[in-house]
C-alpha cells in the first residue's frame, strides 16, 4: 500500500514499541531508528543508525538525509524530553522535515517545573497549589511555615531524582539545601518549586496534541487522551524500595472511572488546551498527564511533552487503530475527525531490570529471548536497554554459544514484556509467562504489576 518512510529518535522501550506500531502500519516501509537499540536492531522494516540523541545537529543531519526525495508523507517521531527541550523538532522543521513532538516553547511544560506550575496556575488547570523561590532562605521560611508534608522540586529536568515528597519541614530543608546551596543537581536546582501534598492514586493519561494558531483559528486544534494507564515507580513489590524510572505499566488503570475522566477532561484537559492555543505554541506530538486522583477529584502533578515509559509499552497495544496514520493528523491537524478506537481488555507490561538499578549495575551481560515462548504467551517484548552484539557467530564463550546478533544489557531497565488479555488477571499471566522465558544474569522483577494498590506507597 503506502510507501513512507519514518524515523524515530530515541533508544528506550517507548521507542521500541513506538517503532513497532508504525511497522505494523500498512503505510510505512521504513523506519529508521537514531539510535534505536537491540529490539529495534531486529524489528520488523526497522533500521538503526548509531547517533546519540544529544548530537542534535548530527541527528537533524542524518533525518534531512535519510528523507531526502522521501514521499511527501514521511515525519520524523521524537520519543525523549531532552532532545525536545535543546528545540530538535524547531530544527527539523526548519529543515522542512514533518515532525510529530512540540517546539522548544511547548517542551518548557517539561523542561521547567515553575514553567509547567505558571502555566498551570495561569489557565486555572486542576493542581497542587505552589510557590517558586530562587532563594533557598526564603524557600526554607516557607517550608518551615507549612510545618507539615510539602513536596520540593527542583525546577530544570533532573531524570526523577528532582522532586522529594518530604514528610516534615526538616526533611523539606534538607532537600532545598542539596539542590539550591549543595547543587546537587547542578543548575536544575537553582530554582525550586514549593507545592501542597497531595494524596491519592497516581494515574498517565497520555494524549496526542495537534496544536498551531492556524488550527486553533480554524478550531480544529486538539488534545485527545488515550486510555489511561498506570506506572509503578517504586523497585519492589507492594510499592516499597526506591524510585525507579518506572518497573512497569498497567493500561487501563483501574479507579479511573467515567467520573473521574469527565473531571479530568474539564479540569484539566480543556484548560491545558486553552492554555497551549492561548500561548501561540506550536504543539504538535504528545502530551503526558501526571495525574493523581485525589478524595476532591484529579489533580495535575506534571506535564510531560513525550509519551510515558513504560506507559507506552501497554497503551499502544492497546490501539485499534493507524499509529502512523494518527501521526499524520497530529502533523496535518486533522485529530478532530480521527477514528480513534481501542481494544476492550488490558494490558500488563512488567518491566526487567539489572540487579542493582536504580543504583549502579552490571552492562554487557549476555540475555536470551526464548522467541516461541513469548509468543506462544501471546506476549510482546519491547527491549529498553539491551543492544545488539555484533560479534561473529559461531565461537563458544564458556559454557554457552555466543550467537551473531546476540542481545547483551546496556541499561538498569532492561526490557518490558506486553501482553494482552480480556481481564487484567489474563493479562499479567501472559505478560508473566513471557518474563519466565526471558533470562539474563541479575534479572529482576516486580510480580505484582498491575495488582490493585500495588503502585501505592504505604510510607510518602
Ligand atoms: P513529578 O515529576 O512532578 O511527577 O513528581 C514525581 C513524583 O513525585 C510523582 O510521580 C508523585 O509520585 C510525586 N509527587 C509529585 N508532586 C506531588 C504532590 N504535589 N503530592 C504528592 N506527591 C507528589
Ligand atoms: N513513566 C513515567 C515517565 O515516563 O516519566
Amino acid at each position: 500500500m503506502g510507501s513512507m518512510k519514518t524515523i524515530v529518535i530515541g533508544s528506550g522501550g517507548r521507542e521500541h514499541a513506538i517503532a513497532w506500531s508504525l511497522a505494523r502500519s500498512p503505510l510505512i516501509t521504513e523506519i529508521v531508528c537514531i539510535p534505536g537499540n537491540g529490539g529495534t536492531a531486529t524489528e520488523s522494516k526497522c533500521r538503526n543508525v548509531g547517533i546519540a540523541v544529544s548530537e542534535t545537529s548530527s541527528v537533524v543531519e542524518a533525518c534531512r538525509k535519510e528523507l531526502a526525495g522521501s514521499p511527501d508523507g514521511s515525519f520524523v517521531v521524537v520519543g525523549p524530553e531532552d532532545p525536545l527541550a535543546a528545540g530538535i523538532s524547531d530544527r527539523l522543521a526548519e529543515a522542512g522535515l514533518r515532525v510529530v513532538g512540540p517546539r522548544m516553547a511547548g517542551a518548557a511544560l517539561e523542561a521547567s517545573k515553575d514553567v509547567a506550575k505558571r502555566f498551570m496556575h495561569k489557565y486555572g488547570v486542576a493542581c497542587a497549589a505552589s510557590d517558586t523561590y530562587d532563594d533557598a532562605n526564603a524557600a526554607i521560611a516557607r517550608v518551615r511555615e507549612i510545618n507539615g508534608p510539602v513536596v520540593v522540586k527542583a525546577d530544570g529536568l533532573a531524570a526523577g531524582k528532582g522532586v522529594v515528597v518530604a514528610p516534615d519541614a526538616d526533611t523539606a530543608v534538607r532537600a532545598i539545601h542539596d539542590f539550591m546551596i549543595d547543587n546537587t543537581l547542578g543548575s536544575a536546582g537553582c530554582k525550586v518549586v514549593i507545592e501542597e501534598y497531595l494524596e491519592g492514586e497516581e494515574v498517565s493519561i497520555l494524549a496526542a496534541v495537534s496544536v498551531t494558531p492556524a488550527l486553533a483559528k480554524a478550531g480544529k486544534a486538539r488534545i485527545v487522551p488515550f486510555v489511561s494507564a498506570r506506572d509503578h515507580k517504586r523497585l519492589k513489590d507492594g510499592a516499597e524500595g526506591p524510585n525507579t524510572g518506572g518497573m512497569g505499566a498497567i493500561a487501563p488503570a483501574d479507579g479511573v472511572d467515567e467520573a473521574v475522566l469527565a473531571a479530568f477532561r474539564v479540569e484539566i484537559l480543556e484548560p491545558t488546551l486553552q492554555g497551549l492555543i492561548a500561548e501561540g505554541f506550536d504543539y504538535r506530538g504528545f502530551i503526558f498527564f501526571g495525574v493523581m486522583v485525589t478524595k476532591v477529584g484529579p489533580k495535575l502533578l506534571e506535564y510531560n511533552v513525550r509519551l510515558g515509559d513504560p506507559e507506552t509499552q501497554a497503551v499502544l497495544p492497546l490501539m485499534d487503530f493507524d499509529f502512523a496514520e494518527m501521526c499524520a493528523a497530529i502533523i496535518d491537524g486533522s485529530l478532530d475527525s480521527f477514528p480513534f478506537a481501542w481494544k476492550k481488555g488490558y494490558v500488563c507490561a512488567p518491566v526487567a531490570v539489572s540487579r542493582g538499578y536504580p543504583g549502579s549495575y552490571p552492562k554487557g551481560l549476555p540475555m536470551t529471548i526464548d522467541a516461541a515462548a513469548v509468543s506462544k504467551a501471546g506476549a510482546k517484548v519491547f527491549i529498553a536497554g539491551a543492544t545488539m552484539n555484533q560479534r561473529v557467530g559461531g565461537a563458544r564463550s564458556g559454557d554457552r554459544a555466543v550467537m551473531d546478533g546476540e542481545l547483551v544489557t546496556s541499561g538498569g531497565r532492561v526490557l518490558a514484556a506486553s501482553a494482552f488479555g480480556p481481564t487484567v488477571d489474563e493479562a499479567r499471566e501472559r505478560a508473566y509467562a513471557a518474563l519466565k522465558s526471558v533470562s539474563f544474569d541479575g534479572m529482576f522483577f516486580r510480580r505484582d504489576i498491575g495488582l490493585p494498590g500495588a503502585a501505592v506507597s504505604k510510607e510518602m
